[in-house]
Formats: C-alpha cells, structure tokens, sequence
C-alpha cells in the first residue's frame, strides 16, 4: 500500500495537498478473491502448495509431540498448523491443514507412513468387491474434524486472510487406493481404466460423489476457496484425461455450482480443453508447463496460478529465487487473474530465507 500512495502522490507540486487516495487498501483475502474472479489487484497473491509442514521448524517442533493423526484430527492442532506459515510470511491465503488421503480412510480404506518415505493404505483396493465395500454413507460423519478444524481456524485466522480447503481429485485418490500407496510406478489405475472401464467408472463415481460430499462441508464449513488437487493427472496420455480425470472434476465442479471458486491443480496434465472444460475458476499450472502458454491457452476469464520450480527453494541461493520470481511476476504483469505459487509442493528441505525472498519479491512487487 505505501508503493500506491507513493506512486499517486509522486510529480505532485510542493505545498497542494495529496488528492485522496482512489485505490483503497484491500486485504489479503480480497485480493485473492479478486485474483480468481479475474478482477484487477494491486499485485497478485502468493500462498504456497504444502506451505504447513516439514519445511517449517515449528511444525517439526509439534510433529515430536504429535502423531500426523493427530495433527490433522484434533481441530485445534490442525489450526495450529494451518497458521504457523501464515503468522512467519503474511501468505494471502492459509490451506487447511489436512491430506487428500482422509477420504480414502473415510471411505474404510486407511493409510499409514513408511518409514523411509511415502504413504501406505492399509490394504490395495484389487476388485469389485473392495469397491462395493467402500462405506460412501460415511464420509461426512467420519470427515467431521476436517469441519471442526475450519471453524476453529477461521476466528483465529480473521477476515484478512482467505482459507482454502481441498480434496483429492477422484483420478488421484483411485490411484493411491490401486497402488496401496506411493508407488515408483503407478500403473494399476491406467490399467483398470483401460481394461475394466466400468468398474473404474464406478469406482470413480463413488469418489467423485464422496468428494463433493467433503468439499461442501468444508464450504459449509467456511472455506472461501477450493484447491482439488489432480497431482497425478501426468500419468495420463493426453487423449485419456477427460475420460479418466477430467470429466469427474467437472461433475465436482459443478456440483458445487458456484458457491466458492474452484481452482483445478493438474500435475503434469496437458489437456487445457479438459482442464477448461472442469469450470474451474483457476487453474493450477505445474514447473514443467511453460507459464507463457498457459497464459497464451486460457481464456481471460480462467484464473492462472503457479509455477515456480520447487526445487530452487532447497538447492538456490535468494538472489536467485527472487530473480526467477520476478521473471514470473514480470510475464503475468497486466494479466488480470494470477496467482502467485509454486509448480508443487514446498519441498521439506526448503530453506526459509529462501521462501522470504519468494514472499517479499511478491508483496513488493509494482
Ligand atoms: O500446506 C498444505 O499444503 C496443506 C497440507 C497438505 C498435506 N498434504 C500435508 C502433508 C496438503 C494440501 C496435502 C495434499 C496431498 N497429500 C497430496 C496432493 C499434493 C501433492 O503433493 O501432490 C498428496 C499426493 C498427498 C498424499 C501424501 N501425504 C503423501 C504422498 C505424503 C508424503 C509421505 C512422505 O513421507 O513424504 C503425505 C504426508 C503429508 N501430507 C505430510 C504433510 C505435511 C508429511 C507428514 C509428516 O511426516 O509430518
């Protein structure tokens, strides 16, 4: 705000009292609300993918009292954490602190950590039968903490922040459910689409409608925002996406009709009709899409968000995590509808000089 007032009171003769201000302070909230309306912000918002969790000190700190479970399910914990990014950097947006993974488990399907890496489900989802098994009454009683947790944030958080909340997208959770986890190569979702598409759609039909359950409790809740999360969209060829990953977002989209904008995060995908297609109000665009394309590809009215390389925050130096923003902020200058972000998650090792360079090239940025 003191870049504005210095810009309308800049060549102003000496001694005549400053116009009044015509651009009025906004708040971090409302310049991310504006960002996915596509409406004209001072500058574009900045929150992070995976911005609460182990790159955070605090965070390692409570996670040597606590479980990951515990994090996530004791509503006060999951505050905490929704917070802890917010109160160090001032991002325009706070993520709910949670996992795509809790809907599995709400579905009867639970996971665990290994121990050098990567989830585990507590058993691999192999046929009809396991899908018929899967408990789709359960999911919003047994996703209660997710809505205890938002209303838990959202006085503390205040009206200055916006709170996004998020789900799997169905394409993403039927693979972790396939794999029984993280796996090197995923390959057994592809191959129920390809092989058994009837019971792919019917397992993606269940997700999809166990997702739309979730995500309207978290609007009811009090989200402002919604981030469905496609993180393994890449695995698909293009002519596969719409019929394995996209059209079930759309249903989800749509579904929500309009209530909070949706903003559709597709690792690696490159369909942009399908992506379009969803409805989304923004689109998130990972580090191996070129963000010039993006911009070239999606309507004006199609909010853009992304893709600074994750990687550079672990292994560069600040002079340069800030150069590279600044090459971002500089190709999206005049695009109204950009949002500030990374092509994925922060990584664990980042470096927290490294994300203050991110974060002050941003909210300095005129
Ligand atoms: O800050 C935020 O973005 C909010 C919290 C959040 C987490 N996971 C916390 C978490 C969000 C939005 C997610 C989404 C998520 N979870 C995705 C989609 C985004 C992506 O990264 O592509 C996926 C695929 C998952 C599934 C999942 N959860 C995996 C593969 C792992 C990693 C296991 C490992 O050891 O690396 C998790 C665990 C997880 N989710 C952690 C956090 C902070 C680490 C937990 C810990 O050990 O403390």
């Amino acid at each position: 705000m003191q870049d504005l007032l210095a810009d309308e009171t800049k060549g102003k003769p000496c001694g005549v009292a400053p116009l009044p201000p015509t651009r009025t302070e906004i708040t971090r909230r409302q310049r991310m609300l504006r960002a996915l309306q596509c409406s004209p912000v001072d500058r574009p918002p900045v929150w992070l993918m995976r911005q609460a969790g182990r790159c955070l000190q605090e965070y390692r700190a409570l996670r040597e009292k606590y479980s990951f479970r515990q994090l996530i399910q004791i509503p006060e914990l999951a505050a905490e954490v929704t917070l802890q990014p917010v109160r160090r950097f001032h991002f325009d947006a706070a993520i709910l602190f949670s996992d795509i993974l809790v809907v599995p488990e709400a579905l009867g399907q639970g996971f665990s950590f290994r121990d050098e890496g990567g989830v585990e489900m507590d058993y691999i989802l192999r046929d009809r039968n396991d899908v018929r098994r899967l408990n789709t009454r359960a999911v919003t009683d047994r996703l209660q903490y997710v809505a205890g947790a938002i209303r838990c944030v959202k006085p503390e958080l205040g009206p200055g922040t916006a709170l996004l909340g998020f789900a799997g997208s169905p394409w993403t959770l039927a693979n972790f459910m396939l794999e029984g986890g993280s796996a090197r190569a995923q390959t057994r979702a592809l191959q129920l689409f390809r092989r058994d598409r009837a019971l792919f759609d019917s397992l993606s039909q269940e997700l999809t409608l166990a997702v739309i359950e979730f995500l309207q409790m978290q609007i009811t809740a009090g989200v402002d925002a919604i981030q469905i999360f496609d993180s393994l969209g890449g695995l698909l060829p293009a002519e596969d996406f719409e019929e394995a990953s996209g059209q079930w977002m759309r249903t989800i989209v749509s579904a929500l009709n309009g209530q909070v904008p949706v903003i559709v995060y597709s690792k690696g995908a490159r369909g942009w009709k399908s992506l379009i297609q969803t409805g989304a109000q923004a689109i998130g665009i990972d580090h191996e899409t070129d963000l010039a394309e993006a911009k070239e590809q999606l309507p004006a009215r199609v909010a853009i968000q992304g893709n600074l390389l994750p990687d550079l925050l672990a292994r560069a130096e600040p002079r340069l995590v800030a150069a590279q923003t600044r090459r971002l902020l500089e190709l999206m200058r005049g695009r109204d509808g950009y949002i500030f972000n990374l092509g994925h998650g922060v990584p664990p090792d980042a470096k927290m000089e490294n994300l203050e360079a991110l974060v002050s090239t941003v909210q300095n940025f005129a």
